[in-house]
């Protein structure tokens, strides 16, 4: 028999990218059709553990098999400097290295907007030395400096302009995502192919789920795909510690059965694991203004109207919209239509609700 195939950790390819078709096919018609192309600009969306880092990833596979030279980045600070140093070994043209500091000062706003014609010059020369394409990936775009992402953007815009071969993929969460692209003069990234990545199909799941299982020398009782699809709720990164928990019970029971026995107790672990990561995590980045806000709307709902939820605070929704603002930029909260907002974490609602008295305390 052969080890764990589920992957429940961040960045990590699973076994199967479920659901993601749309996004990758796009992206690989984008590489083939030649520059215009709508999948060379794309945009990725989506919360915590949806799986935007494994697309990413899976989208530099696809270029790389085609022959690209791909550089894949993290929104952090100094990450033009960053694609510049990668991008300059792969040409070596000396007038285009780029000195970032004047006797030990620092990199600044003016530094970064003339760093954009070398990155221009060095992606072109990359591009027109290897014969073929360049493929950048950026992701945690949240967490980005506008003038890092504009100098960033204006140089590729230059390069897309004419007509050369180059490819740019960026995600994030959605709410910051959004600040970034209506920032100014960044209208081009706005022109980006946008996907927003929701839960997959618990069909699709169940299926998959079963095709992994069984490709690695398990055996799953008839009904348990689907209680096990069931319980990840389609969210990605739920799929991998259900997958991983229930094939690790029968492991060390020395079964090659997947049976009840081992789908309660692996969701009840993967459940636990979750909270852990996922869910504590996020309400420990807040303050008790917005877990009051969330208790109110756990009281009420997965979904519910902002007016009731301020009404059970009893304040008026006024009052209380700094503190649905902030929960939506967190991606904590989701406002899936005109004055009604949703969790946007799978078991979001169950942790609060169980434990409502000791958060309450803390309030
Ligand atoms: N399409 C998918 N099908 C099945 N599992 C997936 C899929 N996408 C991601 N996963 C799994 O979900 C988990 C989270 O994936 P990933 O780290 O890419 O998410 P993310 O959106 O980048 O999260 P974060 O915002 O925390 O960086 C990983 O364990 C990964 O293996
Ligand atoms: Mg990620």
């Amino acid at each position: 028999m052969q080890t764990n195939p589920f992957k429940p950790t961040a960045g990590k390819t699973p076994p199967t990218i479920i659901g993601r078709e749309d996004v990758l096919e796009e992206f690989s018609e984008g590489l083939a059709n030649g520059p215009g192309a709508p999948g060379r600009l794309m945009r990725i969306a989506g919360v915590r553990g949806t799986g935007k880092t494994v697309l990413l990833d899976e989208c530099s596979r696809l270029a790389q098999s085609r022959g690209w030279t791909v550089i894949k980045e993290v929104a952090t600070e100094g990450l033009c400097q960053r694609i510049l140093e990668q991008l300059q070994p792969k040409f070596q043209a000396k007038h285009a290295r780029f000195e970032p500091t004047v006797a030990g000062i620092s990199i600044g706003s003016i530094d970064i907007e003339r760093i954009g014609p070398s990155l221009r010059d060095a992606m072109r020369q990359t591009i027109s030395k290897n014969g073929n394409g360049l493929l950048i990936t950026l992701d945690e775009v949240q967490d980005a400096e506008l003038d890092e992402v504009r100098t960033l953007s204006i140089a590729i815009q230059q390069v897309i302009g004419e007509d050369l071969d180059i490819a740019f993929v960026f995600a994030g969460l959605p709410s910051m995502i959004e600040s970034i692209i209506n920032g100014k003069t960044l209208t081009f990234l706005r022109r980006a192919l946008p996907f927003d990545l929701k839960a997959v199909a618990v069909t699709e799941v169940s299926y998959s789920l079963e095709e992994t299982i069984e490709a690695s020398g398990m055996e799953l009782q008839p009904g348990i795909a689907g209680q096990l699809a069931e319980a990840t709720q389609g969210y990605p990164f739920m799929i991998q510690l259900v997958g991983y928990y229930a094939w690790q019970l029968a492991r060390r029971a020395h079964t090659p059965i997947i049976g009840e026995e081992e789908a309660e107790r692996g969701i009840a672990t993967a459940r636990e694991r979750f909270c852990a990561m996922v869910i504590e995590p996020a309400l420990q980045r807040i303050p008790p203004t917005c877990i009051a806000y969330l208790l109110s709307m756990a009281s009420l709902g997965q979904t519910s109207s902002t007016s009731m939820v301020a009404g059970a605070l009893n304040k008026t929704p006024q009052q209380v919209s700094s503190v649905r603002s902030r929960l939506l930029r967190e991606s904590i909260i989701e406002a899936p239509s005109y004055g009604k907002v949703s969790f946007a974490i799978p078991y979001m609602r169950d942790y609060l609700y169980e434990h409502k008295a000791e958060l309450e305390v803390e309030l």
